[in-house]
């Protein structure tokens, strides 16, 4: 099945330090050399977790000293975001608050933090490609869980970028499973180390917000399990103790009380045997609810502001419960079942015996803010940059004008995953504190001061959100000033503030430069500013793909025709809008695999992002031209910084099948390394493959099949500039 074992090592040339990165669920890689850096130990006690049998045997005398009637409470939410509790029993109520970019803080609720750290989106850290990071800013998410009395953070979000207007992808990892995997697996360590419960959500096949809760995701198993499980069986290996499902039917069932989605999918296939709780108000038959191996029916009431719910009548399991055993539509093992799996998982991250919230971590705030700076730095992509107008040289004194949107406010997205943060940089300030007097910020500047300036920084963007999906096209009034002042100004810079990809066919090639900052977090515009003077070398690369027009991508169409798309939250609850079906009929032709097998240009491709210096590739060597089966192979190769100033790249390695009995991608990608390099410097990669990068899903056997015959490695610095290139043989 599939278990991927992915060795990258990064080896000074010359020397034999070495360090390893040995898949994406123990080990950490640790860039340019050093040790390996795994931050197990906290200055707080935290209980290093129970495995299943010894939570298990806990869980049974602790369900033992309940009554039914508690039983039935524990099963369904409180107040919003509470598990009930029974001190007398030694069970504390727990808090599961939102999410995978920084806590977002209720502050109608009791007990709050003052403040979160509110670091880049999560897609803008997977533009960074760096797991490490990962780990760092995740940890940090998780000190802050601790320090708030957050027994379980509901994320990291992670359903896969198949739409570029879905609302949510800022909240999510892009679109390749191998990288989302690899960031996710290591997200999840970071977050469990310091005792908090991950939620990996939402399962299952959630890729838009455009009337979330009656779409109905139609997928193949072969899709399933090549596209969209790989992230979400990455973090339950990584030892993820919950799971949440999403609002979506899938293959024609709500995902929170599908049997197939989480007893076959989830606990089957996925071996996944913690918490899986239901998105907020996300089921509606509470038989199918208990029987479909779900735990736990999250809030589990309706409030007075939602009428539409209410009328749905006794949907939710905590008040259906005892009626149903009287009508044996359930038994009491099922109520059992259910109560034991949430105390279990609960014992096995020791947070019936600590207190959850834990003071200390207070004390950690700063060193969150120098994780959310690094992730910013980055995690910023430069797309453009004609004639290296970037960066600005600011001993030059020359005249920039900065005008558009998103100046003065820490944008982070929308909904449950919306973080506040504190000590913002706004971007104004960040360009002030950089430039000084020579940058001038005007709202709506004249003809003339556009023409005038010697440099025009114009900040654009979407504000993405739960709860609805948004538009691939700019609205037009910022698109026309983009063409205006590029028309005006042959020297102006797009700063694009985004969740995901948006147009900028019209406008591309009349910019000298464009940064991709998505939503940087509370000081990433520091970052940017850095990057903009020269500071720091931008090292971040695309994890999407971001088309030309919307009709060139995968998912289009898929809004019912005659709908219209919403931009808000009207018709969220609204459960009598008719099911429509999303048919996944890419398959597993996603992202750059489909505009690879489609022979579509896309505008910018996966993988892709500019450097101030620039990198050689070199000593290409494969440890073996054959393969059998079982065994692995290793790939390495030279990077060397041939440019004038230190940087980072990311190289990337895909793998081609070159005759395959089932249609395949051209290439996937299937590992990566991120080097930092001084001027002159090289260092060597070397990638480990083992017999699972070079299989697909075959639906015949139900199983992860590789077929002998020639396949192509590939190396490149994007998923369309490929370096170098060899064949070998599996046997
Ligand atoms: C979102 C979840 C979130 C939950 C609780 C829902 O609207 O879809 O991602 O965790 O609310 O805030």
């Amino acid at each position: 099945m599939f278990n991927v074992i992915n060795i990258v090592e990064i080896i000074e040339k010359g020397s034999d330090m070495r360090v390893i990165l040995i898949g994406f669920v123990i080990l950490t890689l640790f860039f340019a050399c050093t040790k390996i850096k795994h931050n197990k130990k906290s200055p707080v006690a935290v209980l290093p977790p129970l495995s299943f049998e010894e939570a298990d045997l806990r869980a049974d005398s602790v369900l033992a000293k309940l009554s039914l009637n508690e039983k039935i409470e524990m099963i369904g939410g409180h107040n919003m975001f509470y598990i009930k509790g029974y001190p007398e029993h030694g069970i504390p109520q727990l808090y599961l608050s939102d999410a995978t970019q920084g806590v977002n803080i209720r502050r109608h609720l009791p007990d709050q933090l003052e403040k979160s750290t509110a670091f880049p989106c999560p897609i803008g850290l997977t533009a960074t490609w760096n797991i490490n990071l990962a780990h760092q800013y995740a940890k940090a998410i998780g000190e802050e869980c601790r320090a708030g009395g957050i027994a379980v953070l509901l994320g990291p979000g992670m359903n896969m970028y198949r739409i570029s207007q879905g609302g949510r992808n800022f909240e999510y990892f892009g679109e390749g499973p191998f990288l989302a995997s690899q960031m996710i697996g290591n997200y999840v360590e970071g977050l469990q180390s310091t005792g908090t419960i991950a939620t990996l959500k939402h399962f299952f096949c959630n890729n838009t917000d455009h009337n979330r809760r009656t779409s109905n995701s139609i997928v193949d198993e072969r899709t399933l399990h090549e596209i969209y499980l790989p992230a979400f069986k990455a973090g339950i290996d990584a030892g993820a103790r919950a799971v949440m499902t999403s609002y979506n039917q899938v293959n024609g069932e709500w995902a929170g009380q599908s049997d197939y989605v989480i007893n076959k999918l989830l606990r089957q296939d996925l071996g996944f045997k913690w918490l899986v709780m239901t998105d907020w108000w996300s089921v509606w038959d509470p038989v199918k609810v208990i029987k479909s191996g779900m735990d736990l029916d999250m809030p589990g009431e309706a409030f007075e502001w939602m009428p539409s719910l209410k009328s749905l009548g006794d949907i939710y399991v905590r008040n259906s419960a005892m009626r149903l055993l009287q009508e044996n539509k359930i038994a009491e093992e099922d109520i059992n079942r259910m109560v034991k799996s949430i105390i279990r998982t609960s014992v096995s991250m020791g947070l019936y015996d600590r207190p959850i919230k834990d003071e200390y971590f207070l004390s950690k705030y700063e060193e969150h803010e120098q994780v959310a700076l690094k992730s910013a730095r980055e995690a910023i992509v430069l797309l453009r940059n004609d004639n290296n107008i970037l960066p600005l040289d600011k001993g030059a004194g020359k005249q920039i004008l900065v005008t558009g949107e998103f100046l003065e406010e820490i944008y982070a997205g929308g909904g449950a995953a919306r973080v506040e943060g504190y000590n913002h940089i706004t971007m104004k300030k960040a360009l002030q504190d950089e430039f000084g007097e020579s940058v001038k910020f005007d709202e709506s500047p004249s003809n003339e001061k556009i023409q005038k300036a010697d440099i025009v920084l114009l900040s654009v963007g979407t504000r993405d959100s739960e709860g609805y999906d948004r538009s691939f096209n700019l609205p037009e009034e910022m698109e026309n000033k983009i063409i205006k002042v590029a028309s005006l100004n042959p020297n102006a810079i797009v700063i694009v503030n985004s969740g995901g990809g948006i147009k900028m066919t019209d406008w591309n090639e009349k910019v000298a430069a464009i940064l991709y900052a998505w939503y940087p977090g509370q000081t990433g515009h520091r970052a940017l500013a850095e990057i903009i003077s020269g500071k720091v070398n931008p090292s971040g690369k695309l994890p999407i793909t971001i088309e030309k027009r919307f009709e060139d991508s995968p998912g289009y169409p898929y809004i019912p025709e005659g709908d219209y798309l919403r931009s808000n939250w009207d018709d969220d609850l609204n459960m009598d809008l008719p099911v429509y079906d999303i048919h996944y009929d890419e398959g597993v032709f996603i992202g750059y695999r489909w505009y690879e097998a489609q022979k579509i240009d896309p505008l910018y491709p996966f993988g892709f992002g500019l450097s101030y210096t620039s990198f050689e590739y070199s000593d290409f060597k494969v440890s073996n031209a054959t393969i059998n089966k079982g065994d692995s192979i290793s790939v390495s190769f030279a990077i060397r910084n041939s440019g004038a100033i230190a940087g980072a790249e990311i190289a990337q390695l895909y793998i081609r099948d070159v005759k395959s009995s089932v249609s395949r991608p051209l290439k996937e990608l299937k590992g990566f390394g991120k080097v930092f390099l001084e001027p002159g410097e090289s260092k060597i990669i070397s990638i480990a493959l083992t017999e699972k990068e070079f299989s697909f899903y075959d639906e015949k056997i139900h199983s992860w099949r590789v077929e002998p015959g020639e396949f192509q490695i590939l190396i490149g610095s994007s998923s369309t500039d490929i370096r170098q290139q060899v064949k070998v043989t599996f046997l």
